[in-house]
């Protein structure tokens, strides 16, 4: 400690850094289980989890191997899980149909879980991509060069309230429509589910890190030769003001939650919503950003689980009061003690 060559200088941060008790004290973010929700795919018939090849560690899993895996997620403090269903391509079509089958796979899936594991949040993706031939989000205009806002927000409506009917706690639309977190909230109150919150995707950017969860559920090539562009409803990852138009909107829609999305390289966003709403914020932390934490930590570049921590600190530390990734069993997991 003594330093015979000291000279005088008033502010010594590093005295706080000296010990690892003192170091503890001053900690400002502190990441626990609850502050993650398990984004899971669900598969129909298919008798072992098969795993995504661009997410090492994340399985396709049919409804049995989903139940298990929530009650091991309910064990380890993990609060809520978020499915996504991965169907048959032969199941699929231009209008999404199957969105609207009141026994289509992930409201099987619900079912499954909510009577399993009844103190699970679950939560349901609003939005046609996992139903849509043309892998959009929602159903095509008449000279299908765009999707059509208003005719899938209907649809979008329609689905809000099956997953309430099948028991989710919270439905989460993804598709970035306008005026939809509106029309959902008025449909699910019109069927008395006024219980039901919605965990909105208010600000959610046109994203190249989004590629393997498009592998995950089959939604990447189903545009045909044409590469899936989602800009004309995603936002422009440009634009930081657009953020807290959308932000704000979707709070005056009835929003309970809001989130932002991807987060890693969008943290300013996330700071600029957590200042400008009150309301509790989500991030959610994409495939890409996971996949390329596994790739450098393959390629023997980056030591993954001190990446994988420090990524999820950020994302906390710059707001975000709960975290959607595929980390979160391993965090869990992790934080037990
Ligand atoms: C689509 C949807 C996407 C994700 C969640 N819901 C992808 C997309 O917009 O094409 C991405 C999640 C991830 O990359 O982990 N409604």
């Amino acid at each position: 400690m003594a330093d015979s060559s000291s000279f005088e200088l008033t502010h010594r941060p590093r005295r706080l850094r000296r010990t690892a008790s003192l170091r503890a004290m001053v900690e400002e973010t502190v990441l626990r289980p609850a502050d993650f929700i398990a984004p899971l795919f669900v598969v129909d018939g298919k008798p072992a989890p098969e795993e995504i090849g661009s997410m090492p560690g994340v399985f396709r899993l049919n409804i049995a191997d989903l139940v298990k895996e929530c009650r091991a997620l309910a064990k380890l403090g993990v609060p809520a899980v978020a499915l996504f269903p991965k169907l048959d391509p032969s199941l699929k079509d231009d209008e999404g149909t199957q969105a609207l089958n009141p026994d289509t796979l992930v409201l099987r899936a619900v079912r499954a879980v909510k009577k399993a594991v009844p103190g699970l949040t679950v939560i349901t993706d609003v939005a046609l991509d996992p139903y849509t031939s043309h892998g959009h989000d929602g159903v095509l205009t008449a000279a299908r060069d765009d999707v059509a806002n208003d005719r899938t927000v209907a649809i979008l409506a329609k689905m809000a309230v099956l997953q309430a009917q099948a028991g989710v706690d919270l439905v989460a639309p993804s598709d970035m429509m306008d005026g939809r977190v509106g029309a959902i909230r008025k449909a699910l109150d019109a069927a008395g589910y006024t219980g039901v919150g919605i965990m909105a995707y208010s600000v959610k950017f046109n994203s190249a890190y989004y590629g393997p969860f498009r592998d995950a559920v089959g939604s990447a090539k189903a545009a045909g030769t044409n590469l899936l562009s989602k800009a004309t409803y995603q936002m422009n990852p440009a634009n930081r003001r657009e953020a807290l138009v959308e932000a704000a909107l979707d709070v005056g829609e009835g929003a309970d939650i809001i989130m932002v999305k991807p987060a890693g390289a969008y943290l300013d966003i996330i700071r600029e919503v957590r200042n400008a709403t009150k309301k509790p914020l989500a991030a959610y932390q994409v495939s890409g950003e996971y996949a390329q934490l596994h790739a450098a930590a393959r390629l023997g570049w980056l030591d993954l689980p001190r990446t994988r921590h420090e990524s999820l600190l950020a994302i906390k530390r710059a707001g975000a009061d709960m975290i959607l990734t595929y980390f979160a069993k391993d965090m869990a997991t992790l934080l037990q003690r």
